[in-house]
């Protein structure tokens, strides 16, 4: 059991993920460069909890002593005594590997360095280290405080103890792991892009209007969202690298990612965290 760990990233990922571990009893130390970042994420935090609140899933008490869990920081260097360390920053190798780096060199004693990645390999991630076995993947899915989802990303140099004390890490945060090897789209990513893809696809021919594209999934094979309104929920740019990697790996059609959604990238309609993607937010 880990009594604390360390999150790198305090965006929708790190944020939910920093939630996740103190609405289950463990100390987070959050790291964010930036103090207007950290004041958003402690904001996202408290609107999740007073929701919990509001529903009467939670005391006022547990909400308080939840907050008081997360410890933010500015310093990645003073992270504190964490025993292991998730990172989800923005993704972009160089500033991810160079977060390991430090990492590595900071935290002699956390027993693994994880990262939320779905579009860069982890080989790579820990190539930035002197200690490649404790360096694996921890996929979380979106909104991670809801799914239960984990995929535990299995490196090639990764050691079976980081193994073993992730999955019980993300067990002990009430999630489900699941062990995948390291390539690209992992199990998950793999099964879903192809799918939203090809309703991307049917949109952008002009076959069916979104509204009954994504009605057919919702209706017809109950699915909480349709294709369209999850690619704006995961966010297109997110999407994008993912498609991306996947392409690049297996040079399939179905990964590649659709024109239209490069050109809505390009006009930054990104999905939801803009006001805009295959439907209006704003
Ligand atoms: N943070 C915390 N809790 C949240 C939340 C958030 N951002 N959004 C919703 N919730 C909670 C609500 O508080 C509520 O909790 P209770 O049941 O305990 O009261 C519960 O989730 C349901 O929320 P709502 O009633 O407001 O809304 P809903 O029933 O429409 O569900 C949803 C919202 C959970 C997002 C649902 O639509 C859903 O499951 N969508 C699909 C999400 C999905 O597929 N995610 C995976 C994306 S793929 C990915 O992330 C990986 C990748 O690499 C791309």
């Amino acid at each position: 059991m880990v009594e604390v760990i360390g999150v790198v990233g305090a965006g929708f990922m790190g944020s939910g993920i920093a939630e996740s571990a103190a609405r289950a009893g463990v100390g987070v130390h959050l790291y964010e460069p930036q103090d207007d970042a950290l004041a958003r994420s402690d904001q996202r935090i408290a609107d999740s909890v007073r929701r919990a609140v509001s529903r009467g899933k939670m005391s006022e008490d547990d909400a308080t002593a939840l907050r008081d869990r997360i410890h933010f920081t500015t310093s990645l260097e003073d992270l504190g005594p964490v025993q292991g360390v998730v990172e989800a920053i923005v993704e972009d190798p160089q500033a991810k590997g160079q977060v390991f780096a430090t990492l590595d060199a900071a935290l002699p004693d956390a027993r693994f360095l994880a990262s939320n990645t779905s579009s860069i390999p982890i080989a790579q991630i820990a190539s930035w280290t002197h200690r490649p076995e404790r360096v694996l993947g921890l996929h979380f899915f979106s909104p991670v405080p809801v799914m239960k989802l984990v995929e535990v990303v299995v490196a090639l140099d990764t050691a079976e103890q980081a193994v073993e004390e992730a999955m019980a890490v993300a067990q002990q945060l009430g999630k489900h792991p699941i062990r995948t090897k390291d390539r690209a789209g992992f199990i998950v990513n793999m099964l879903l892009i192809p799918y939203l893809m090809a309703g991307v696809r049917m949109f952008e021919e002009g076959f069916a209007s979104r509204e009954d594209i994504d009605e057919g999934m919702k209706l017809g094979a109950s699915h909480p969202m349709g294709p369209l309104e999850l690619c704006d929920f995961i966010g297109l740019d997110v999407l994008y690298a993912v498609c991306d990697s996947l392409y690049e790996e297996f040079k399939r059609p179905e990964y590649a990612p659709p024109p239209l959604m490069k050109r809505m990238i390009l006009a930054g309609k990104h999905g939801r965290k803009t006001g805009q993607g295959f439907y209006d937010y704003r």
